[in-house]
């Protein structure tokens, strides 16, 4: 992604031993960057989301034991670097795999060498998610120009922001968008606004402008009335995380969407970077963790008052409870298809193995 004519990732090293990252909390309003430079500050960036979006979350968790292990390489600091980072948030499972990989890079080494591999295995996990993106992208393009009709612009759903903002680069559910842009094939986003946080009014709205996709901001309810009024040619969403028997975990009101879309005949496809499956887990509805956050997000709306200041306003009577699920899981018979970076998949164990033949049996 270019901001302001520069290439840029969303996190980045400092020279010195710092982290760069963006602060997603101040956007769409304010593009501030900041510094992070203790394993407890990339604990809280992820936790407090200043960095979100699942393969970031596994990028930030990498450099936060970067950080950790240059304070301390002793086994019990990268011990505690792991157990911190790890609770941060429970639905992505991008965390668990980069703090798993870390152990098993780092805790063989002698902690003398420790910090050097870490920033090393950082980079790499940050440079494996853009290689991932850039192949997906590769992979969702054919499938977007399949569903054009005609030379009309293809319209195309999505909810969230599975885009740059959500991993180092290029994103998921808009790397297919993206590659059509660039290719010239004309494409139409409707951004799911995505309460309660409004990732896709904020985050996807924000990235796609610059990037001069043309797109239309929804209210989350509005994708069934147009699914039903055919105007909507393909949805692309993001995972938080995939089982092996391809049930998807991602931002709340996604399985609501994957309804509207069977309902309707709509084709509704799921970007999977590999990291986002966890073989471990079969039934999603069952087995996968669902974040509750804090009811403050729902009952209070952050936004730009008229005179420029940022401000939040409560849409909720004092007093009345709330609750505030962050994810939900689609099955996987409501998903047409997982994009990977290897291919596109049926959202099936046999679909994921055809693709990943060397976890058969893992
Ligand atoms: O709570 P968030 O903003 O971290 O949720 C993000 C999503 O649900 C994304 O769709 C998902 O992480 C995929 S990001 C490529």
């Amino acid at each position: 992604m270019r901001v302001d004519g520069t290439p840029m990732r969303t996190i980045w090293p400092v020279a010195g031993r710092r982290v760069g990252i963006i602060d997603q909390t101040r956007l769409p309003h304010e593009f501030v960057t900041l510094e992070l430079t203790t394993m407890e500050a990339a604990a809280h960036a992820i936790r407090a989301m200043l960095v979100r979006g699942a393969p970031l979350i596994g990028a930030t968790a990498a450099y936060g034991v970067a950080l950790a292990v240059t304070a301390d390489p002793s086994d019990a600091a990268l011990a505690r670097a792991i157990e911190v980072l790890g609770a941060t948030r429970p639905t992505a499972i991008n965390l668990r795999w980069a703090l798993d990989r870390a152990r098993r890079r780092l805790a063989e080494l002698p902690p003398g060498e420790r910090a050097d591999a870490a920033w090393a295995l950082a980079a790499e996990v940050a440079d494996e998610d853009v290689g991932i993106n850039a192949a997906i992208g590769r992979h969702g393009l054919e499938l977007v120009k399949r569903a054009r009709k005609g030379d009309k612009p293809v319209n195309i759903l999505t909810h969230c922001n599975a885009g740059w903002l959500a991993t180092v680069d290029i994103g998921t559910a808009t790397a297919p968008i993206y590659a059509a842009h660039d290719a010239g094939i004309p494409v139409h986003v409707w951004v799911d606004e995505t309460r309660p946080r409004n990732q896709g009014a904020g985050l996807t709205a924000w990235e796609l402008g610059r990037h001069g996709v043309p797109h239309t901001v929804i209210v989350d309810n509005v994708g069934g009335h147009l699914m039903q009024h055919g105007m909507v040619d393909l949805c692309i969403v993001g995972t938080d995380r995939t089982t092996a028997s391809g049930d998807v975990a991602n931002k709340i009101g996604t399985y609501l969407k994957a309804l509207a879309a069977h309902d309707n005949g709509v084709p509704f496809y799921v970007a999977l970077p590999s990291p986002t499956i966890d073989w471990t887990l079969d039934d999603g509805v069952k087995e996968i963790p669902i974040e509750q956050r804090d009811g403050g997000e729902v009952s209070l709306v952050p936004g730009r008052l008229a005179d420029g200041t940022i401000a939040s306003v409560r849409v909720t009577p004092e007093g009345s409870p709330v609750a505030n699920y962050g994810f939900d899981v689609t099955p996987a018979r409501l998903v047409t298809g997982l994009i990977t970076e290897r291919g596109v998949a049926s959202a099936s164990r046999e679909g994921l193995l055809g693709l990943f033949p060397e976890k058969r049996g893992a």
